[in-house]
């Protein structure tokens, strides 16, 4: 037998346990010692049924994704789940942690199911780009319906064992893990129960059910194509006999797993767990218990990274500089949470736990026995060493003290401390309370205590931290900027706002650089600009002269109800603008561009290989520690598509060679902006990837 399957006996039941850390997956290792034990248990004459756990913290959650794509090793897991189904004793399922995908797949061949109350089932195959590819689709529906599978496979949501018993996926929830369930089976041997089969059980759907889910869904599910095939799947659970719908779940199942949607998607799995590792601040780091933050600024960003904290239990005390300016704060918070509850997505009793999370204040003496502080002041580098002079003053002996500056240096606002160490950027992404990205900025002097601190607390509060260095912009917002200045390059050479958002938006981000700059307000990057203009570079080509126009005519985004796109009152449709248009056609008459016709293709590229060359840059800066968490930055702040992995996984896709060819094209074409990242030429000429920097 081997070792990652373990057998045992407990009187007349046989306890075969998966030992395959950490999360029991289904290797070869472990379909080769299931097969092995279920043999065994079926020619001891002794054992009159068997119960199937998981070693460890877990049952079993799913198939070991890292074999997808190798050469088939081991017994199939078909022919497992065969026989398990095919036994002629009774086999009950022992879940405790999670069963998940292939794991749960195996619990539906066990002809009954225990489980303790904190576990959890599931089918998340979607989330990897695929579908349950081991009769999961079919034998789901026959347990919980048509509807609810539909559900639970286009979500891949957990569903808790208390519940799971209700829909029918569950028999028994019951306390004790091993003894509960061999109790369980015994009693089931004791009275002769018979073997369910989920197979036999008829599956039936009323007409139009799929295509009217397909049509509720089509916005969702945009994009992805594992989604539609799961629907695919579980229409034949309900139109085939099951051998039949098998067949057609295997097929679907060889299209998502071929498919560059599902690649990129699993990429994103592995990257999001990367994320949290880094190299010079080990996982036993230690991190400090924070019970309490302080967050000066209640404005927009203060008012929403509070919210996480509140969110999480953690008490807040907002500093503001007057108490008119802490009630507008606090009142917004209020109506924030007023709205979830109006919407039903939060019950009146939790938001009152939540406010009543929140203290006040005007005075930093107040907020010294804060164990962090996360400082949202306006974006002025004066006035941020003010405040951290001030925090320096009253902040407690290790207390940790946090920046959300979108732009400015953390070392310089750290130097106006005396304890840089304990200095960080925490830049959270508006709004703060919504969005999942946080990066964590670490400054020359940062200890590794603070940073793994900050990731964690992070964490913690529900967002996923990822670290980065102190350069303009952070990670995200640099490259963004290459991707904002690129696109009104593409106004210039002949294209309109609405056909380049609408080029962005097809290609799968949720909206275009255009309409993006009209929600978040033309006015800041107008003020940066002429912030900068004196140093601008001689032979840098200026690409603000459309926004700057529109601006000058007080034309600011929606807030003014027009931008680049005209709105109506309470609407963020975005409707073209004929003296827009006359802007741009002027500009491009003033600057000698003859005005040309551009194919979505282009345009995509145009917009978009900014990310890649300014993430390659960034990448041999070491700003960030690899390129998947790039990636994780651009899915979770900026809206780029999981399904295509993150911009640099799309580059590897595409072909870095072939990405450089048009970049060469590009800079012979528009010059030094274009010229390609030494990275991207070296990986070019040695024929790597940005997954090869990464397993380096
Ligand atoms: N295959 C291979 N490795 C896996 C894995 C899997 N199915 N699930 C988790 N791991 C690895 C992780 O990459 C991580 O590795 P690392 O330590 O080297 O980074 C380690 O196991 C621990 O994982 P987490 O850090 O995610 O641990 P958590 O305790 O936070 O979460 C979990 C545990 C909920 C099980 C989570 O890992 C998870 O959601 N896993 C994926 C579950 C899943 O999608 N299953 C379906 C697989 S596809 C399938 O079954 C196809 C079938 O239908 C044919
Ligand atoms: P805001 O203008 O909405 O809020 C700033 C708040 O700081 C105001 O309420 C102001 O009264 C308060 N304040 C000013 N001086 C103070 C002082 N001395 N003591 C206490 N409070 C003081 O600005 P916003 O948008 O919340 O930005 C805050 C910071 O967050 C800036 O550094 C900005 O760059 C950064 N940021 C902003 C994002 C955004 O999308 N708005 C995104 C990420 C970061």
């Amino acid at each position: 037998m081997s070792d990652a399957v373990d057998y045992a006996k407990r009187g007349e039941i046989a306890v075969i346990t998966v030992n395959s850390p950490p999360v029991n997956a289904l290797s070869a290792a472990v379909r080769d010692g299931l097969g092995a034990a279920f043999d065994k248990g079926q020619a001891d004459n002794d054992v009159k049924g068997m119960v199937l756990l998981g070693g460890g913290r877990t049952f079993i959650a799913g198939a070991d994704i890292r074999e997808f794509g190798k050469p088939p090793q081991g017994k199939p897991f078909h022919d497992v789940l065969v026989q398990m189904e095919n036994s002629s004793k009774l086999i009950v399922a022992a879940i405790h942690g999670t069963a998940l995908g292939g794991g749960l797949e195996t619990a539906l061949c066990c002809h009954y199911r225990f489980a303790v109350p904190s576990a959890l089932v599931g089918l998340p195959e979607v989330k990897l780009g695929l579908l349950p590819g081991a009769g999961g689709t079919q034998r789901l529906p026959r347990l919980v319906g048509v509807q609810k599978a539909l559900d639970l496979v286009t979500s891949g949501d957990f569903v808790p064992a208390p519940q799971a018993k209700e829909l029918g996926i569950i028999d028994e929830v019951g306390d004790d893990l091993l003894e509960g369930a061999v109790a369980f089976a015994e009693k089931l041997v004791a009275e002769g129960a018979p073997l369910k089969k989920i197979r036999d059980l008829p599956c039936e759907a009323e007409a139009g059910v799929f295509e009217a889910y397909r049509k509720a869904n089509a916005r969702k599910f945009r994009g992805f194509l594992a989604p539609w095939k799961n629907i695919d799947c579980i229409e034949a659970a309900a139109t085939l006999p099951f051998d039949e719908g098998i067949a057609r779940e295997r097929a679907l199942f060889t299209d998502c797993v071929t498919s560059p949607e599902s690649a990129a998607q699993r990429h994103v799995f592995f990257a999001e767990r990367e994320v949290a590792k880094i190299p010079d601040v080990p996982k036993d780091t230690p991190m400090k218990d924070i019970k309490k933050i302080a967050m000066v600024g209640a404005g927009t960003m203060g008012g929403g990274i509070a919210m996480n904290f509140a969110n999480a239990g953690i008490p807040v005390m907002m500093l503001e500089v007057a108490q008119d300016a802490l009630d507008r704060g606090m009142a917004i918070i209020e109506r924030n949470y007023a709205n979830t509850v109006k919407k039903g997505r939060l019950s009146q009793e939790k938001m009152d736990q939540r406010m009543a999370m929140f203290s006040t204040t005007t005075d930093f003496a107040d907020i010294g026995d804060a164990d962090l502080v996360i400082e949202a002041v306006f974006e002025k580098m004066e006035l941020k060493k003010e405040i951290f002079a001030k925090l320096d003053a009253v902040m407690k002996p290790g207390a940790i003290m946090a920046s959300n500056t979108s732009t400015l240096s953390i070392d310089e606002i750290a130097s106006a401390t005396k304890r840089p160490e304990s200095v960080i950027g925490m830049h959270f992404f508006s709004p703060a309370n919504v969005m999942r990205l946080l990066e964590v900025v670490r400054g020359e002097a940062t200890s590794p205590e603070t940073i793994a601190t900050a990731m964690g607390i992070g964490r913690k509060v529900g967002k996923i931290s990822v670290l980065v260095g102190n350069c303009f912009g952070f990670v995200g917002n640099r490259m963004l900027h290459g991707y904002t200045g690129e696109g009104t390059f593409v106004l210039e050479g002949g294209a309109l706002p609405q056909q380049v958002d609408g080029a962005i938006y097809d290609f799968g981000l949720a909206m275009g650089p255009f309409a993006m700059g009209d929600m978040a307000g033309l006015d800041v990057g107008w003020l940066v600009r002429k912030a900068k203009a004196a140093d601008r570079p001689s032979n840098e080509e200026y690409g603000g002269t459309i926004p700057d126009r529109i601006c000058e005519l007080d034309r600011f985004g929606q807030k003014t109800g027009g931008g680049y796109y005209d709105y109506k009152e309470g609407d963020r449709t975005p409707i073209p603008n004929a003296e827009v248009q006359a802007i741009i056609e002027q500009v491009s008459k003033d600057k000698n561009i003859a005005r040309r016709d551009f194919d979505n293709d282009e345009i995509v590229k145009r917009c978009l290989y900014p990310l890649i060359n300014i993430g390659a840059q960034i990448l041999d800066e070491g700003m960030a520690m690899r390129p998947s968490d790039i990636d994780i930055i651009y899915i979770n702040g900026y809206g780029f598509p999981a399904y295509k992995g993150g911009p640099m996984h799309w580059a590897d896709a595409i072909g870095l060679d072939k990405v450089l060819a048009d970049m060469k094209r590009f800079h012979a074409e528009f010059g030094e902006r274009w010229r390609p990242a030494p990275l991207l030429e070296k990986l070019v000429a040695e024929g790597k990837s940005f997954a090869d920097l990464q397993a380096a």
